[in-house]
């Protein structure tokens, strides 16, 4: 097969260095430009990040002597990169100007930031959910005024367990869902070196994530009309966000309300039976099982399960009715795996398939 060229911007942060992992060896794609701020600009990327790798498993070596370019030098990320997959810690504003300006360059965008998620000519994609979302690309492309360039996001990951398990029951009508999430140190970029504050301590507020989790799922679960992704208009959603002390892996508790209540039966079924097309395509990075039920009464467990199917899979326990909504449960995915990097590795792996890296 014939590989492209993928740039890694925001190469020493966080997501950048799981993408830089899950790149190695990549049967279809060769990492060939690392770019970051102007403060890491120019330096070998071993330099660059210093004391700063933050995951357990080293470097890769094919990144350490690779030189870091300035994420705003376009003319050379162009001239040697065929898409970009893009994570900066950036203010909103700059961050949708800096993906419009590589779209414009015929660059692809394959972003986990938030600045264009809520754009409607923008998928937001989970590759097992909303592939035909991919549809509004050429409306976007339109709008932009390219002809190979667009920007696809994927979405937040305090919702990538409890919308992967929420989605093959929309057959049965969701009426109302409350989440809380207990979302883990790495989703704020952080180790526990970096943010002692959260040792021995829960903080019960994340900025600007409750408003997300209860927002980006209608966009997932939305119709493509006119060139528009149109927001699903149920089921209401009411979400409470926590930071607490764990390194990788958000655990969501989740009550759900049907308009046709479903058997305990026809959901672990609904969950068993949920593949999509990175499963057909046996994609590198899908998991063999998108949702996994576990029984035992005390899983999923953040540190036990958050590795499953190498954290691109989901877990899900604890199934059972509830008085107030009609059932209650909770789910798992791990944040900078499935949530970010291993997300957006996915999400490029299904446009290679599909011809749209072409
Ligand atoms: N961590 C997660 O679990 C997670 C999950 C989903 C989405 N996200 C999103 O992914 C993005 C990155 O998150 P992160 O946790 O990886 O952040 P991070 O660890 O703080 O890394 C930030 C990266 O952005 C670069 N950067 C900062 N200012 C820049 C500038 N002015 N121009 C160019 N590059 C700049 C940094 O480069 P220097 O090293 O040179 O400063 C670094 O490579 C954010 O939008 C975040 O919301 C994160």
């Amino acid at each position: 097969m014939n590989k492209k060229r993928a740039a890694v911007v925001g190469a020493t942060g966080m997501v950048g260095q799981r993408l830089l992992l899950l790149l190695q060896n990549h049967p279809y794609f060769d990492v060939t430009v690392l770019a970051a701020s102007a403060n890491s600009a120019g330096k070998k990327y071993s330099d660059a990040i210093g004391s700063r790798w933050k995951l357990s498993i080293p470097c890769p070596d094919y990144a350490k002597d690779m030189t870091v370019v300035a994420a705003d030098d376009i003319d050379c990320i162009k001239a040697n990169a065929d898409f970009v997959f893009c994570a900066v810690d950036m203010p909103k504003a700059e961050v949708k100007a800096l993906e419009e300006a590589y779209a414009k360059a015929e660059l692809i965008v394959v972003s986990n930031n938030s600045a264009n998620r809520l754009v409607e000519d923008v998928p937001m994609i989970i590759p097992e959910i909303n592939e035909s979302h991919l549809s509004v690309i050429e409306a976007q492309k339109k709008r932009l005024g390219t002809k190979r360039g667009y920007i696809v996001v994927k979405p937040n990951c305090s919702i990538q367990s409890y919308v992967p398990a929420l989605t093959p029951l929309l057959g049965y009508g969701i009426e109302s869902i409350s989440v809380t999430t207990m979302q883990a140190i790495s989703g704020a970029g952080k180790t526990f070196d970096s943010f002692p504050e959260i040792i021995d301590n829960v903080i019960p507020y994340i900025g600007g994530e409750e408003e997300k989790s209860e927002v980006e799922p209608l966009k997932v679960w939305g119709n493509v009309v006119d060139g528009k992704i149109v927001p699903a208009t149920e089921p209401i959603i009411t979400a409470q966000c926590i930071r607490v002390p764990v390194s990788d892996g958000h655990l969501a508790s989740v009550f759900v309300k049907f308009k046709n209540k479903p058997t305990i039966e026809q959901m672990l079924e609904a969950w068993d039976k949920f593949e999509a097309t990175p499963q057909k395509l046996a994609l590198p990075h899908a998991p063999a099982k998108f949702v996994t039920y576990i029984d035992e009464p005390n899983r999923p467990q953040t540190k036990l399960d958050r590795d499953i199917y190498g954290g691109m899979g989901v877990t899900v326990g604890r199934l059972r009715p509830d008085h107030l909504f009609d059932y209650k449960f909770v789910c798992l995915s791990h944040n900078t795996l499935r949530g970010a990097a291993g997300g957006g590795v996915l999400t490029a792996e299904l446009l290679y398939r599909l011809g749209l890296l072409d």
